[in-house]
């Protein structure tokens, strides 16, 4: 079983992300190790070990990227299309503020468009970009689950829900 799990098969776009491989301190390494001993496979160990890298590096750069496939014995591209598939691990800096407002069926339907453009004209940045001051970045996501309450953003691991342009200031009021 566990040989057929790390028998994969590579991407055809194999990702080239340089030599550098990312160290951490021996605290950080024993809390690695105590969540591989938790799967009898390694590969298994790859999202809360991303977390970890993201944490400690702010997101997840080619040298964290590197470091994972040494850690679990994947390749890079087995590390890469897991975290490009999570709205939730950032391939690319982020704001202290990441604002992703979720742009699917359920809140684009309740007004979704709108609640990204006004986020948009306050922070006065478009989504995919960060303030200049590096406080906010805004992005728009796929369904994040919360269809119940659209439309809905999430910022950092908070979800904001029910919105409305005047709720919406509020919050960017209450970060400060
Ligand atoms: S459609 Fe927005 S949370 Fe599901």
């Amino acid at each position: 079983m566990s040989q057929q799990l790390t028998q994969i098969q590579p991407l055809s776009q194999p990702v080239n992300i340089g030599d550098e491989v990312a160290t951490f301190s021996a605290a950080v390494e024993a809390e690695i190790d105590r969540h591989l001993a938790k799967y009898p496979v390694q590969r298994s160990a790859i999202l809360p070990l991303m977390f970890i890298v993201k944490r400690e590096r702010g997101y997840l750069d080619p040298p964290g990227v590197a470091y994972l496939a040494k850690r679990l014995a994947l390749r890079i591209t087995d590390i890469w299309e897991v975290a490009t598939f999570y709205s939730m691990i950032y391939t690319e800096p982020v704001g202290k503020y990441h604002i992703q407002v979720c742009r699917t069926l359920s809140c684009k339907i309740r007004g979704a468009g709108a609640i990204t453009e006004h986020c948009a004209q306050k922070l006065g940045i478009r989504p995919g970009e960060t303030t200049a001051d590096g406080r906010f970045t805004l992005s728009e996501a796929e369904c994040l689950g919360s269809c119940g309450t659209a439309p809905m953003l999430q910022i950092n691991f908070d979800y904001y829900e029910n919105l409305t342009p005047e709720r919406v200031d509020q919050i960017l009021k209450s970060l400060g």
